[in-house]
């Protein structure tokens, strides 16, 4: 009989046994996942345990504080929170390539976590909220086994200098599976429905090349669609719900005068693991409704198209 109080007690017991009384750093990403992982291993290991929250300056509004107020103020466990937004915005200057902004930003992670295990006097252990369709997907897909669809940032392993081994107590979850275990752990029901996230962040959302600038539009677009997908009662029903901002001006007419301003996109999905997806069929008047609060209220776009590309073969992130 299989249930995640059993899990749970497993997997302390396995945590335990592979760490001993080494050292591990876990790096949060603002997700469910990394999350879980964290308080889990906390649970198992206690102070051996370092969390590093890494801003990359790629984050939603507000997300950092969320993520620092649930781990100091719910949790009372110790978090090492990084202001990082520099260093990725400059490696990304430039950087359109999907695949190469993705590899940037995984290898300017594994810096950090370099450089916060040294200061906890070398770790032995590096924990992620890897889940098996993370797994999966970075090794294949139904395309065949040897297309990468995407380099998801939290695997692959370590370069060998760093002399650190994974632990990745949520390999064979799925996300549903995830979220019971979080909320076993005590999490707040708020942050356990929360939406899918992916590690590099907002960059994977601004086709083309990523400023500070532009991640700033995005962040209010995103404000909005979400705040209306809340007040609509439709947050749960969903799997996925952002926005994309694209590197494409058009023309359009406010007051009297003529703008020439971005593009954004609006995607939302259903779907079970995130493996496969159904565009989210919202009312027209519900579309319209956002449409109409972002060209008004976000400077810098002036058009709102919505995704309605099912995965496959859309995914569901843009990049
Ligand atoms: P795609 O875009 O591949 O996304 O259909 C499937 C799910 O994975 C999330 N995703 C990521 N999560 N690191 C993550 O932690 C990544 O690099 C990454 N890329 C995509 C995506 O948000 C969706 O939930």
């Amino acid at each position: 009989d299989w249930t995640m109080a059993e899990f749970r007690k497993t997997k302390l017991e396995e945590i335990r046994a592979q760490v001993g009384d080494g050292k591990v750093i876990c790096g949060l990403s603002g997700g469910v996942d990394s999350a879980v992982a964290a308080v889990l291993i906390h649970e198992a290991v206690g102070d051996q345990l370092t969390c590093v929250y890494v801003d990359h300056g790629l984050m939603r509004l507000n997300e950092t504080e969320q993520v620092v107020s649930l781990f100091r103020d719910h949790y009372n466990i110790p978090l090492v929170a990084v202001d990082a937004e520099k260093t990725f915005l400059d490696g990304l200057a430039g950087v359109t390539d999907p695949e190469k902004k993705r590899k940037f930003i995984g290898g300017a992670f594994i810096d950090l976590f370099e450089a916060e295990a040294k200061k906890v006097g070398g770790a032995d252990f590096l924990a992620q909220g890897t889940l098996y369709p993370d797994v999966i997907e970075s090794v294949s897909f139904t395309g065949g086994p040897s297309v990468t669809i995407k380099s998801h940032h939290n695997v692959g392993g370590l370069p060998e200098r760093m002399n650190m081994e994974l632990v990745e107590p949520l390999r064979e979850l799925f996300k549903d599976e995830v979220r019971d275990l979080g909320r076993e752990l005590g999490l707040p029901e708020g942050f356990v429905g929360r939406h899918p996230f992916p590690g590099p962040g907002l960059a994977i959302r601004i086709p083309g090349e990523v400023t500070k600038e532009r991640c700033d539009i995005l962040r209010k677009a995103d404000a909005i669609y979400l705040e209306e997908i809340r007040n609509a009662g439709l947050y749960d029903a969903i799997w996925q719900a952002f926005a994309v901002l694209l590197p494409v001006k058009t023309v359009g007419v406010m007051g009297d005068g003529r703008t020439y301003d971005s593009v954004c996109g609006l995607r939302a999905v259903t779907s079970t693991d995130g493996m496969t997806a159904d565009v989210y069929p919202f009312d027209a008047s519900f579309l319209t409704r956002v449409a109409t609060r972002i060209v008004n209220e976000v400077q810098g776009i002036n058009r709102v198209v919505y995704d309605y590309t099912s995965k496959p073969p859309g995914t569901i992130e843009w990049e």
